[in-house]
């Protein structure tokens, strides 16, 4: 079993060049199967991530040729035939759950199982469900999987009775198909969102509205191929950038969106580091211990991503002084902070709130990664440890970052990724 090894206490310094976005390329793949055309398309930006491998694999096993070059992925699905996802493919990856839609509005069936993918929380499916219906979609559940048919598709009015990205997602490649106008109220607004309108709008569609809570898609006969780059991936650059707060540095991230960041890099501020936003580019700068931040609440975009939580609260272990982190948006998404507390942390939890009592250091350990996020927390906490730390659990790390090991050992960070067993010195 692979393990990261981090000696903590260096300070980062350099640029790393943020990868595309794994919550736009995912959606995006599900996208390709709407081209009815026979056409090849072309997806660029594309993160070489397990959960990308994983989706790549869905669509071959539904008949679709997909091939992977660089960051380039080419996609053909004039041949799709097989509408039944494979169940471990599925339990693997919660997002799979988006292809429903795009499997109902291009062969008018679909078999799913209950979607898998980070254990953050129940996750229920009812929005998305409940959003198909509403376009005319027939569904049945029987022996854990679920079914979904229909003719034609028919534009209506569908209010989320919360602003689900997936959901949002779900309906709008459903709806691309569909007869006449679809309107999302109370829709999600995230960039990912705003990037698969872009995507499926260069392929023929007739989508506007996303990046606000309304959006309307107008049913056309036919979408093309398409090439697309996807967004940058705010997740891993806000991860990135708490890292730099986390150990303290001067750090350059290249390619990114920084108005996609705004939350974070108020709250960054907060804790004393300086961030100047340019071009596509973000500089951080932090020299001091951080300070502790005003009464953290992850919501919905524009707020603080919940993604990023975890990492957040790795950096706050250390601040000078006590932070509340409230979770809004996932019910128990919480799995990081027993490896925290190990590593010296003062954390109490009380339903969706966690008080962090700053402590002036870390101590290394050895810990394990319960889900993507918390994988990265760990790793930052090694960042800023005393002593050795190895963390453990990486095939979550690895659904979600390229390579984050590889990153921060280019911005100086004593961290390598090693086989097997690994006694801490
Ligand atoms: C997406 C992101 C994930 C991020 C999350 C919230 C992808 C591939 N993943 O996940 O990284 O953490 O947005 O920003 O884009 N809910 C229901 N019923 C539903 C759907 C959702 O109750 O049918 C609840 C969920 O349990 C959760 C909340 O709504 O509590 C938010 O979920 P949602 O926005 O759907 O997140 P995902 O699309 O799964």
């Amino acid at each position: 079993m692979e393990k990261l090894v981090i000696k903590g206490g260096r300070s980062l310094d350099g640029t790393v060049r943020v990868n595309g976005a794994k919550n736009a390329i995912l959606p995006g793949m599900a996208a390709v199967l709407l081209d009815k055309s026979g056409g090849e398309s072309v997806l660029g930006n594309v993160p070489r991530i397990r959960d990308v491998v994983l989706m790549a694999e869905i669509l071959r096993s539904l008949g679709a040729k997909v091939s992977w070059e660089g960051s380039q992925l080419t996609i053909n699905t004039r041949d799709l035939s097989n509408y039944a996802i494979p169940e471990q493919l599925m339990l693997e990856m919660r997002s799979t759950v988006f292809l429903m839609g795009a499997l109902l509005a291009r062969l008018g069936q679909v078999r799913i199982s209950h979607p898998g993918g980070c254990a953050i929380g129940t996750r229920p499916i009812d929005l998305h469900l409940k959003g198909l219906v509403a376009l005319g979609a027939q569904i049945r559940e029987q022996h854990g999987f679920i079914y979904a048919t229909c003719r034609r598709l028919a534009g209506t009015d569908i209010h989320l009775d919360y602003p689900s990205v997936g959901a949002t997602e779900n309906i709008m490649l459903a709806a691309v198909y569909a007869s006449g106008a679809t309107v999302i109220h109370n829709a999600a607004k995230e960039p990912e969102i705003v990037d698969l309108q872009n995507m499926l709008n260069a392929m023929g569609a007739r989508i506007r509205g996303a990046g606000t809570d309304q959006i309307r898609i107008q049913g056309v006969k036919q979408l093309h191929s398409v090439e697309h780059a996807v967004i940058p991936d705010r997740i891993v650059t806000g991860t990135l950038m708490m890292a730099a707060v986390a150990a303290g540095g001067d750090i350059l991230l290249e390619g990114v969106v920084p108005a996609h960041l705004e939350a974070v890099t108020a709250k960054l501020r907060e804790t004393g580091a300086q961030i100047r936003e340019e071009n596509g580019r973000l500089r951080i700068k932090a020299t001091e211990r951080p300070r502790a931040v005003d009464t953290l609440r992850t919501l919905p975009y524009p707020g603080f991503p919940t993604d990023l939580q975890a990492p957040v609260m790795a950096l706050l272990t250390r601040a000078d002084g006590t932070s509340v982190i409230i979770e809004n948006v996932f019910d128990s998404r919480f799995n990081h902070v027993n490896d925290l507390r190990r590593m010296g942390a003062q954390i109490t939890v009380d339903g969706r709130t966690a008080v962090v009592k700053g402590v002036p250091s870390l101590t290394g350990a050895v810990v394990t990664a319960q889900d993507l996020r918390a994988g990265a927390a760990l790793v930052l906490a090694g960042l800023a440890a005393h002593g050795e730390t190895v963390v453990e659990g990486l095939h979550h790390l690895d659904r979600g970052y390229e390579s984050l090991e590889g990153d921060l050992a280019q911005l100086g960070a004593e961290i390598k990724r090693l086989d097997g067993e690994v006694e801490p010195s």
